[in-house]
């Protein structure tokens, strides 16, 4: 339970509202270890401790990488942070997403917002471990064109043979000229084999919720399609029930469920 200090070795801007920090281990002596979908506890002092998903290469285990939107008083603490600084770590913890089960099949990766940054870590799992895998489709969905995180390997992915990439934006600006639209209708543009097939789904609620029977109609089963459910949480062990629907614990069981599993808790309301 105790957080670990880890220091800022690296400040990144992504967007106007968002950042990537790389962290090492204050002690200099441990092995950062993750899988794909996993999230650490950050605890920024003075202001609280925060759930944030680890963006970096799994392989890669000498930083600790994070991708962070700035949206309330934790977050902005972090975002003020520069290289030096000391942050407290507890982690990684919950379910990753699913890539052993997705060996010898294509991979669907769709991301809102934010949601980019949980999946970033399957592409670079799939990068290293190519021949196991087989076609790649990413679709990504912003807010606007200057919202867009990671464009530079983004570019490098849609160039990367067997893989597809699509981005579309909410508002475009006079300079874009790619998609522009929801998430989901980005489906019926992919090219992946719907029958040997996993999806993976991470970002705001309603673009899942949108996004799932649109890869049902075409053959996707619910049983092969996880999602990683966001709720608010403290102590991100299974203890302090705050992550609680039902018999389910966001940060233990989760995050990232069968949807089959998650169904009946989908789009329901924290109080
Ligand atoms: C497993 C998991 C992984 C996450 N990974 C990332 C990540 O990689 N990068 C990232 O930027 N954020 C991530 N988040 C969300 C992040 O934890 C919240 O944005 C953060 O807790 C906000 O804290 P705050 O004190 O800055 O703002 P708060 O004052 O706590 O929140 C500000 C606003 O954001 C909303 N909000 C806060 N937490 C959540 C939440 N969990 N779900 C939905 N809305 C929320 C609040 O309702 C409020 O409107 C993740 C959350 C979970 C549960
Ligand atoms: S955060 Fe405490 S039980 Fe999940």
């Amino acid at each position: 339970m105790e957080p670990e200090p880890y220091h800022v070795q690296t400040y990144q801007r992504e967007t106007d509202d968002t950042f990537s920090v790389s962290l090492v281990p204050a002690s200099g002596k441990k092995r950062f270890k993750f899988v794909p979908g996993q999230f650490n506890m950050i605890y920024a002092f003075g202001a609280g401790e925060v759930p944030i998903s680890i963006s970096g290469n799994p392989a890669r285990n000498e930083t600790c990488i994070h991708t962070i939107r700035s949206v309330g008083p934790t977050t902005r603490l972090l975002e003020a942070l520069q290289p030096g600084a000391t942050v407290g770590i507890r982690g990684p913890f919950g379910v990753p997403w699913p890539v052993d089960r997705a060996r010898g099949k294509d991979l669907v990766l769709i991301a809102g917002g934010i949601g980019m940054a949980p999946l970033r870590p399957v592409i670079y799992h799939v990068l290293g471990n190519r021949d196991q895998y087989g076609r790649v489709v990413l679709l990504y969905g912003a807010r606007t064109p200057k919202d867009i995180l990671f464009s530079a390997e983004l570019e490098q992915w849609s160039s990367t043979k067997g893989f597809q990439v699509e981005v579309t934006v909410d508002t475009a600006d006079s300079h874009w000229n790619g998609n522009v639209g929801v998430v989901p209708k980005l489906i019926t543009h992919a090219k992946f084999n719907s029958l040997n097939t996993v999806a993976m789904i991470c970002g705001p609620e309603i673009m899942m919720r949108y996004s799932i029977p649109e890869l049902t109609d075409i053959g996707v089963t619910e049983d092969r399609i996880y999602i990683s459910m966001e709720r608010s949480m403290k102590c991100a062990i299974g203890f302090c029930g705050h992550c609680q629907y039902g018999g389910i614990f966001v940060c233990k069981d989760g995050p990232v469920f069968p949807y089959s599993q998650v169904r009946k808790f989908f789009l329901r309301k924290e109080f």
